[in-house]
């Protein structure tokens, strides 16, 4: 049986500075360097300052990773690294110091999808028995494919059949903004602070969400695509209005996060009851066995309870990642990639060339 390797990975594809050692899908550290507060007077990530705070911060961060891990560089069999999609001045500087580290020390470069990453992020484990993935941890579980991965991102929403790993069919995507881009934009607009998605999630909390009624989009469309710029625009509208007519006052927040955090959801759930049902009616001897959920928005309470919902009337299991730190940007979903990708032996074969993808789909190798 092949030994599992030790892996060193690193992710600066946007505003965090990741570095994460992982044995298998076993996770031995996972350290994240945020840049939120840089970016937080921009209302959003500006490219030049992430890559200035990524430069200051990788090899910290590394260091700090290893030694969490209490391993040494010579004990790490390969270097992974995001090299895309993502913003592209971020993503060169994780690439330099992979490249640095993997030359100096004679170890094979792994490249990596930071969305195939999302996808499979619930395949990460905690090294200490967590209460997540217990079951399968436990009764060492075998994956059963096709398996139905979901990413939410701010930089994605995919519905991904996951055939095997490495072998993906994207179902849907959202033909504008991807959804944690839309809860910050209209965020913005509430000057709710940047990112706005967990606010959001906090403010619904103590807000009636019938109050304000959204509309549900692409409904007449025969595919499982997304789009959530209609609902951006009405969000706008609606809040015009209300500026207007001096309506706002803090309850009325409060049930504009919770009206339109649903209405953002029921967006996603309506377009993953169309694939189950389609699928049961086409495939039924290829049922999809499970559904994870990836990405920044997938640590949302609510996101996750209306996808259970769904997946609940088709008998289909949900599983997310064991923490929120697993949700957004981190290496460890790289580290854990990198793991199956060692295993078939799928090095970089000339670590001088790799560059940047910042648009690289996850379908193409
Ligand atoms: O995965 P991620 O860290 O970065 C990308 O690859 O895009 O996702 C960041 C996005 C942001 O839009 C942020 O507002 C959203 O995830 N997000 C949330 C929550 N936590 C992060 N959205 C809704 N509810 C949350 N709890
Ligand atoms: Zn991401």
């Amino acid at each position: 049986m092949t030994k599992k390797p030790k892996i060193l990975a690193i992710d600066t594809s946007c505003d965090e500075t990741s570095a994460a050692v992982a044995v298998g899908t076993t996770v031995l550290a996972n350290v994240i360097a945020s840049q939120v507060e840089l970016h937080k007077k921009y209302g959003g990530v500006f490219p030049t300052i992430a890559k200035q705070a990524h430069q200051q911060n990788i090899k910290p961060v590394i260091k700090l990773a290893l030694s969490r891990a209490k391993t040494q560089l010579e004990q790490i069999k390969a270097i992974a690294v995001t090299q895309g999609p993502g913003l592209a001045p971020a993503l060169e500087i994780g690439i330099n110091e992979a490249k640095e580290l993997a030359k100096k020390n004679h170890q094979p470069l792994i490249a990596i999808n930071h969305l195939e990453a999302h996808a499979l992020s619930v395949l990460a484990q905690a090294k200490k028995r967590s209460s997540i993935n217990l079951h399968r941890q436990k009764k060492r579980l075998p994956l059963v494919f096709p398996i139905l991965s979901l990413v939410i991102s701010g930089g994605h929403s995919q519905f991904i059949l996951v055939n095997q790993i490495g072998h993906y069919q994207i179902l849907g995507s959202s033909l504008d903004d991807a959804a944690g881009e839309c809860l910050d934009k209209v965020g913005r607009m509430l000057n709710l602070g940047y990112p706005a998605g967990p606010v959001i999630e906090e403010l619904a909390k103590k807000g009636n969400q019938q109050r304000f009624h959204f509309p549900l989009p692409m409904t007449q469309s025969n595919n499982y695509d997304l789009s959530f710029s209609g609902l951006k625009t009405y969000a706008r509208n609606l809040i015009e209005k209300l500026e207007n007519d001096h309506q706002i006052n803090k309850q009325l927040i409060f049930d504009f996060c919770a009206s339109f955090q649903n209405a953002v959801f029921k967006h996603i759930s309506y377009k993953l009851n169309k694939i189950l049902f389609d699928r049961k009616k086409t495939s039924p001897q290829r049922k999809i066995t499970e559904i994870w959920i990836g990405g920044g928005v997938a640590a949302n309470a609510s996101l996750r309870k209306e996808i259970r919902t769904i997946a609940k009337q088709y008998a289909i299991k949900v599983q997310v990642p064991m923490s929120k730190r697993i949700c957004s940007d981190n290496a460890a979903m790289v580290a854990v990639l990198a793991g199956f990708k060692y295993l078939q032996k799928d090095f970089i074969s000339n670590p001088r060339l790799l560059d940047r993808r910042p648009n690289w789909p996850l379908t193409q190798p």
